[in-house]
């Protein structure tokens, strides 16, 4: 009897050891792993990489400095895995980063108009860090945080829940928010992104995820042979220095049409005063006018020589196109390769830019006693 239960114990040593959840009995989980490593140290705290991995071989690593997808590796049409995600081999290099690679932007992701904004009778000053506009949370966003990391199963997923809690008054929002972050690969191929937030005053809150793609493997290219299709029939238009006008315009007729899938490349240097603003691609598309209950489909991506597909659903009512237009030439990146202008897109699904200061979007709004939350899913394939 001593004997069986030494054994017993030695197994759940095992496997809490280990964390491999195909060892727990799991049915629902047979193949999937989640290994947790150290990665490196800043401002006095250890930063963990975890790896997931499901029985398809899809493998996710990801870690608890700015909530960030370091790697993505996805099987080809002929099975062959590779890294579909920009990143950096290091933490120094995340630290260092400006160009938000794989992490979660936040408290408020995408532009505000002049770092200011307005709630009730109090006006807010935030960073100008992308002038003359607030870019991305500011100078120290959600993307430069150490956030708590705690591993996560299910019957058919292995994830990370990634929480922070944003202070009172950090980068000149008001209300301390407490944010989480879930991040799963199922069995079915998917990235699955479940973010949700509470305050405990009246702020304003928009999170999204930030990786760039190029599904012929990061390093390899340009994104621009990429068939894009965007379930938008409408954008928000901007001025020069990226902010909405207010305006809700048609895609129809104008290069930003991508309701049939076509290629990134087709009509990227088209005469048009929205692609010359961004340098390319920038846009927000509409999806919807208020966020809805489950994801549905935002965007779909085919990559022709490797296969790989890329499916975008999301509850969120915008989503932002970027083709990394401000992506330097021979920027080193993980694994040796080099990324240059326009290497990896992305596609950030999210609210409006600029919604604090525009009263004719889906409100970014978020009062004490309510969650926010949205869900944002990238499904893999190949097809060919
Ligand atoms: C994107 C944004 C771009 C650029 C980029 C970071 O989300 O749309 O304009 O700021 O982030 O370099």
């Amino acid at each position: 009897m001593r004997g069986h239960i030494g054994t017993f114990i030695a197994a759940l040593v095992a496997v809490a050891l280990c964390g491999c959840a195909g060892l727990t009995g799991n049915a629902g989980n047979t193949g999937m792993s989640i290994t947790k490593a150290a990665y490196g140290t800043t401002e006095g705290e250890e930063v963990a990489l975890y790896t997931l991995k499901n029985a398809n071989g899809v493998e996710v690593q990801i870690i608890n400095y700015g909530a960030i997808v370091t790697s993505l590796k996805v099987p080809d049409r002929s099975g062959k895995s590779d890294n579909i995600v920009l990143g950096y081999d290091t933490l120094e290099e995340y630290i260092a980063d400006d160009a938000y690679l794989g992490c979660i932007a936040g408290r408020y992701a995408n532009r505000i108009a002049n770092g200011r904004f307005t709630l009730g009778s109090s006006e807010y000053t935030l960073a100008v860090n992308n002038p003359p506009n607030h870019l991305h949370g500011g100078k120290a966003g959600f993307n430069k945080k150490i956030w708590d990391a705690e591993e996560v199963r299910r019957s058919g997923a292995v994830g990370v829940r990634l929480t922070f809690t944003s202070a009172d008054g950090e980068e000149g929002y008001p209300g301390t928010l407490d944010t989480e972050v879930t991040y799963e690969l199922t069995k079915e191929n998917e990235l699955r992104i479940d973010y949700s937030a509470e305050t405990d005053k009246q702020t304003v809150v928009n999170l999204t995820h930030h990786g760039y793609f190029n599904l012929a493997g990061a390093g390899s290219g340009d994104i621009l042979k990429h068939e894009l299709m965007i379930a938008a029939d409408r954008y928000t238009p901007t001025g020069e220095s990226m902010i909405p006008t207010g305006e809700l315009a048609p895609v129809e007729g104008t290069p930003l049409d991508f309701r049939e899938a076509k290629p990134i490349g087709r009509d990227i240097g088209a005469d048009h005063p929205q692609l010359s603003y961004g340098k390319g691609f920038d846009q927000n598309f509409i999806l919807k006018l208020a966020p809805g209950k489950s994801p549905e489909l935002a965007a779909r991506v085919s990559e022709p020589a490797s296969g790989r597909v890329m499916e975008v659903l999301t509850t969120e009512p915008g989503i932002q196109f970027y083709t990394g237009n401000f992506l330097p030439n021979g920027k080193k990146g993980r694994d040796g390769k080099t990324y240059n202008h326009r290497t990896g897109f992305c596609l950030e699904a999210q609210h409006f830019p600029d919604s604090p200061n525009q009263p004719g979007f889906p409100t970014t709004v978020l009062i004490p006693g309510r969650k926010y939350s949205q869900t944002t899913t990238y499904r893999f394939s190949t097809e060919g």
